[in-house]
């Protein structure tokens, strides 16, 4: 596995690769992978000659008082765990000043409004800015045919599949199935941030959104009260509900009872670590 630091030798690598026809695959990541980031990297090499893996924990889309200093920064431990599972890919990892040279009061950014500003974008305002902008750079460095992210992050996924759409990027944009635990945990970075006692409660979260889904699915549509129901259940739990939302799966709208393709979102803060999870739902068209 090679790892790059600089643009100069990613450029020249890129350069090579376009010119001997090979397909390059993107994973963007922040590191300290897991399971989740994997399984990305597993499909990357089902459908891609060469596959690059960024690593870089994105001081733009963090706000003021979140976990930028404190997120995790595992470098070594990532190599080694890549190389385990795909020795031969890119490890692309840049640092802040390599990304942002000019400093993070960028005057170019990339806003994908009204998508951004729901749900997660409520909460961390900019965030989605600072994710686009972010990914639209690694794009332009790595020109890659296509591009993995985790359904996990269900809208960050539509948010840079619209950025996609609306600037003629020529990157195709693949979601993965959400990796979970054994006990229907979404894995993630933060998880790591969870106490004994947060940890054992956080599965909540897969459970309230398997019964939202199975509900609807029996047929109820009020789903108000389903989100109610929902967030009493978490709150039983001692959890602190930021959101638990039923929506259309494109432009993440309220859902209606005319809408079929649906997807349930939730977030929750434990502690200093703030956990999201979804579920799509397609309902059967009458007819
Ligand atoms: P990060 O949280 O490191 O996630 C990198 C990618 O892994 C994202 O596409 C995310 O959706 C996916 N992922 C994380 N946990 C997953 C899981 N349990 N199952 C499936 N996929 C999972 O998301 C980011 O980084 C950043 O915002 C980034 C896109 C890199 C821009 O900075």
């Amino acid at each position: 596995m090679q790892t790059i630091h600089d643009v100069e030798t990613l450029r020249a690598r890129v350069r090579a690769w376009r010119q001997a026809g090979r397909r390059i695959a993107l994973v963007p990541t922040m590191g300290n992978l897991h399971d989740g980031h994997v399984r990305l990297v597993q499909d990357a090499v089902n459908i891609a000659d060469e596959i690059v893996v960024s690593i870089f924990v994105n001081p733009l889309q963090f706000g003021q008082g979140e976990d930028f200093a404190a997120y995790p920064r595992t470098l070594e431990a990532d190599r080694d765990y890549l190389g385990a599972v795909q020795a031969s890919l890119t490890l692309f990892a840049p640092s802040v000043k390599v990304m942002y040279p000019d400093g993070l009061e960028l005057p170019t950014r990339i806003s994908v409004t009204p998508l951004s500003d729901r749900l997660c974008g409520l909460a961390r305002p900019g965030h989605f800015e600072g994710v686009a902008t972010v990914v639209a750079k690694l794009f332009n460095l790595v020109q890659p045919d296509v591009a993995l992210f985790g359904r996990k992050d269900y809208q960050q996924l539509q948010v840079i599949s619209r950025m996609v759409r609306d600037l003629n990027m020529a990157v195709e944009v693949k979601g993965v199935a959400t990796v979970r635990e054994a006990d229907g945990l979404a894995m993630s970075s933060r998880n790591r941030y969870l106490s004994a006692d947060q940890r054992a409660r956080a599965p909540a979260l897969y459970r309230a959104l398997c019964m939202i889904s199975e509900r609807i699915q029996a047929g109820e549509r009020n789903y108000a009260t389903l989100e109610k129901i929902g967030c009493d259940q978490l709150a039983a739990d001692g959890i602190e509900v930021e959101y638990l939302s039923i929506r259309s799966q494109g432009g993440l709208e309220p859902a209606h009872r005319d809408d079929f393709d649906l997807v349930i979102l939730v977030a929750a803060r434990f502690g200093h670590a703030r956990l999201i999870d979804n579920l799509e739902l397609r309902l059967n068209r009458p007819g």
